[in-house]
């Protein structure tokens, strides 16, 4: 049997990026995918965000592996379609075992130049929206008494990010509701951790290294943050990480973080 055989995972930002690399590694290993994900540009940043063709060939590699997807077009700000998408998922599938919560943005701006629309958009994509999931999910691992809850927070999260208060703050903030909810939802048998990435080789990475006028090999290199010689880690090294937190192996890792940083941190 399979580590997640009967196991129902939802995934925030499945479309690319570090949410497909984990949706296609536990489905590889029996889970049963909710893939959620805006799919379309929005207003900021100015980069590439999911697409319903990526969607849809997640769903189709899913089924090419053994297991079963639904695609749920959504943005984690939009309470309604948070919550259709949930509904959706308890119809089609019973329940939720896990939830990854990854949906994100990042954009560089200094504090005094930052707007109103930065501000709140990164608060409310980063911070707000895995609330939104978080709130509409609890209930269905509270009334199961199990769950897991793995947050996508960041280096930024436990650190100071140059030309990123807005994301540093986003990011942070999620760390720590990690343990607020590690400490709610205990009781129910739930668990919830935070992960920590150095760069990852994602969309994200790619749009931001474009925004400003260079090669991601370029913003590594200045950045110069890993110890160990590699300029970023790819999604799959965070999909491992997600499949160990994620399984019972990890049983009673609740309110920890998670950091997989090449050594950033260290020093
Ligand atoms: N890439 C990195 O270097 C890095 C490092 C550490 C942490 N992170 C965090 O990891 C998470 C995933 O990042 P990634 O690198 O895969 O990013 P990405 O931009 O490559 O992919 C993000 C996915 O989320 C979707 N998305 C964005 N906003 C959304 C919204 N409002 N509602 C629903 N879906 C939305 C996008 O369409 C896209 O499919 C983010 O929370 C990010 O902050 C990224």
């Amino acid at each position: 049997m399979a580590d997640f055989d009967n196991k129902v995972a939802f995934i925030t930002g499945a479309a690319h990026g570090q949410g497909r690399a984990v949706a296609l590694s536990l489905a590889a290993k029996g889970a049963k995918i909710v893939a959620f994900d805006v799919a379309k540009k929005i207003e900021y940043p100015k980069y590439e965000f999911g697409t319903n063709d990526e969607l849809e060939s997640l769903v189709k590699e899913i089924e090419d592996l053994g297991s079963k997807a639904i695609a749920c077009v959504g943005d984690v700000r939009d309470d309604k379609a948070v919550t259709a998408a949930v509904n959706k998922a308890v119809e089609t599938f019973g329940t939720i075992d896990i939830l990854f919560n990854n949906a994100g943005i990042c954009a560089y701006a200094t504090v005094d130049k930052m707007t109103d629309e930065e501000w709140n958009a990164m608060i409310d994509i980063n911070l707000k929206g895995p609330f939104n999931v978080t709130r509409r999910v609890a209930p269905v691992m509270m009334k199961a008494k199990k769950g897991v809850i793995i947050n996508n927070s960041s280096v930024m999260g436990l650190r100071g990010g140059n030309r990123l208060s807005h994301y540093t703050a986003s990011k942070w903030g999620l760390t720590g509701l990690t343990k607020a909810w590690a400490i709610e939802l205990a009781p129910y048998n739930i668990r919830v951790v935070s992960i920590h990435p150095t760069g990852v080789n994602t969309p994200m990475n790619d749009g931001l290294a474009a925004m400003e006028g260079k090669t991601p090999e370029e913003i590594a290199e200045a950045s110069a943050g890993n110890l160990l010689p590699v300029p970023w880690i790819e999604p799959e090294d965070v999909a491992n990480l997600v499949d160990y937190i994620a399984s019972d192996k990890a049983r009673y890792a609740t309110g920890s973080q998670f950091v997989l940083d090449a050594g950033l941190l260290t020093v």
